[in-house]
């Protein structure tokens, strides 16, 4: 790769990634920039000019994209979708900590996030890495969160909550629920992942866990831990890639003016 400045973030998450233009990547740059992602789960590229079709090609890198049905997308490439908050909105896209896609079948492998428009002040975006989170835990709950499994569920109150009449009124299929692992397994690294977020995770299920309740509430508590929590401060030129396998984010709804983020998703391959 060419000659490249990397500085942390967070202590459990992300790097800074300056001196590379991302229109311009060689098939070896590509390789380094995976495994900055499975290493670090989240890269910022600074000062970036990425078209839409630019950010297609980088992002197809890693997978399929998908082709938005509730947010607005670019009427030539339709991979690429737009997050616009407008300063008469009374709701922030994305207000919960959650993994995109967290209670579909077939979820998200990453999203990459360009920056065009970004308020003066305010307009964050937060993350967690639930992979730190999962280790984190104490022994006995490893070994009680073994083998269990939750309910992820979406539901057009959830939705309601989280997303302006905007989007929801475009949502083809807003009710749906899946069972899955607490503790899911990340495909490329192996690591274990604490699958919990606070929006999508509904339930405990079966018989093993006698305070059902009571453990998904003292774990969805923990996410509000700041130790663990990277916020990061949008500047225009900002690409973020990160790994939803992964990380949880957050959108932060302290703003009142107009920002808009050039997205893309990638989807999952499988269900893992
Ligand atoms: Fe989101």
């Amino acid at each position: 790769m060419l000659d490249v400045k990397i500085k942390k973030l967070s202590k459990y998450l992300g790097v800074e990634i300056s001196d590379i233009n991302l229109s311009k990547l060689t098939l070896l740059d590509f390789k380094k920039i995976d495994e900055l992602l499975l290493k670090y789960h989240f890269l910022c590229f600074k000062k970036q000019k990425l078209s839409p079709q630019n950010q297609i090609k980088f992002s197809k890198f890693w997978g399929e994209l998908e082709i938005s049905d509730t947010l607005p997308i670019d009427k030539k490439f339709k991979e690429v979708s737009y997050i616009i908050r407008e300063a008469c909105d009374v709701k922030c896209y994305g207000g919960g900590w959650h993994f995109e896609y967290g209670a579909h079948k077939i979820g998200a492998m990453g999203l990459v996030l360009h920056a065009l428009e970004i308020p003066e002040t305010g307009g964050e975006t937060q993350f967690i890495n639930m992979i730190n989170m999962y280790e984190k835990l104490s022994f006995e709950d490893k070994q009680l969160l073994e083998n269990v499994k939750v309910k992820k569920k979406l539901s057009h109150k959830l939705a309601q909550k989280y997303a302006s009449d905007k989007f929801l009124n475009k949502m083809k299929k807003i009710e749906f629920e899946n069972i899955v692992p607490i503790i899911k397994v990340h495909p490329k690294t192996n690591q274990k992942i604490l699958n919990v977020d606070i929006g999508f995770t509904d339930s405990i299920i079966g018989e093993k866990i006698k305070n059902k309740n009571k453990l998904l509430n003292k774990l969805k508590d923990n996410l509000n831990n700041s130790e663990f929590i990277y916020t990061h401060k949008w500047e225009v030129g900002d690409v973020i890639f990160f790994d939803n396998r992964c990380v949880l984010h957050k959108a932060v709804d302290n703003y009142n003016s107009r920002r808009v983020i050039q997205r893309t998703l990638i989807k999952e391959n499988s269900i893992e």
